[in-house]
């Protein structure tokens, strides 16, 4: 049995459906079985990773555990939460995140209530805690331009940061695909795979390619960084975790996140390209 945490978000469903299509048994965790929508054939069961008490049910009889962690907001429980797991699993595919420090003498830990700090500490219990482990460190995910989907459908113009910032999005698809191989594979123990898309896209190029998609010229409009970390406020993000974001797609821009051959080597097929992505979830920006 495998446990998916995360199984109604994106990376999370699509390993469970890829799962549930090889023929593996996945037990799909949610904190509200009642309005998740979940894979057919899934065995759902209730649980909180903020509460480790609740997830004795989740957690009966489990082989492998695909850890989608929600970052920050439960990291108070982490230490609790990763050694119950411990007592039950074999092995533990982390998603964490592209960036995240090594363990190596000497390395500067990241700060602690930023996303990659909050990745940090899970690898850290992860790794201490016990049975296998693999960690996924995806970088940036082709679905965070989702965020652009109201603007799309309402204006046809992004009004956004740091549009020459590159970045080899990745497919939620392929993630999914290189956590199933290593759920399914052997060899795998103790590695720490980071895995991006097939290509660079300048943020502009990312609008570009939606509106080929959605078959509508779309427009990009630079915003000033300030005006940029007030919107990320005001929708809720704590405010050292939105000029993290800010900050890293300025570094993005002077510095393109580099294309990694991961996901084909993992998987045997070449990632998905950004347009295949934007195809794909067309009618979001609709
Ligand atoms: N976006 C990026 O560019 C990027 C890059 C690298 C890594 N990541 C990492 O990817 C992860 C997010 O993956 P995603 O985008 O696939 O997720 P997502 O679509 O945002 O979905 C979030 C999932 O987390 C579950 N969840 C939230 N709080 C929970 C809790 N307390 N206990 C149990 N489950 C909880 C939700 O399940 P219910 O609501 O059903 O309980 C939902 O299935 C994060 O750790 C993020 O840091 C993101």
């Amino acid at each position: 049995m495998i446990l998916v945490t995360g199984a109604t978000g994106k990376v999370g469903g699509q390993t469970a459906s890829q799962l549930l299509d090889a023929g593996l048994p996945v037990r799909a965790l949610t904190r509200d079985p009642t309005s998740a929508a979940l894979p057919k054939g899934a065995e759902v069961v209730r649980g909180d990773l903020a509460d480790p008490a609740t997830l004795d049910d989740a957690l009966d009889g489990v082989e492998s555990v695909f850890l989608v962690w929600p970052t920050l907001s439960a990291d108070h429980a982490a230490p609790s939460t990763i050694e119950k797991i411990a007592k039950h699993a074999r092995h533990v595919v982390y998603l964490s995140a592209r960036g995240v420090p090594d363990l190596a003498p000497g390395t500067p830990e990241p700060d602690p209530n930023s996303i990659l700090g909050s990745h940090a500490l899970i690898e850290r219990l992860i790794e201490r805690s016990g049975p296998e482990w693999t960690f996924l460190r995806p970088g940036g995910f082709a679905a965070n331009t989702l965020m652009w989907a109201s603007q799309i459908r309402d204006t046809g113009t992004v009004r956004w940061v740091h549009g020459g910032a590159t970045r080899a999005l990745i497919h939620e698809r392929d993630i999914a695909a290189a956590g199933v191989s290593v759920l399914t594979g052997t060899g795998h123990a103790g590695a720490r795979y980071v895995l991006s898309g097939p290509e660079t896209l300048t943020q502009i190029e990312q609008v570009t390619a939606i509106g080929e998609a959605v078959g509508r010229a779309v427009r990009w409009e630079e915003l000033p960084p300030e005006e940029a970390l007030r919107e990320l406020v005001g929708q809720g993000w704590p405010p050292a975790a939105a000029k993290g974001l800010i900050d890293g797609h300025a570094r993005m821009a002077m510095f393109p996140e580099s294309v990694t051959s991961t996901v084909e080597e993992l998987t045997g097929r070449p990632g998905t390209p950004f347009r295949q992505w934007a195809a794909d979830h067309a009618d979001a920006f609709r």
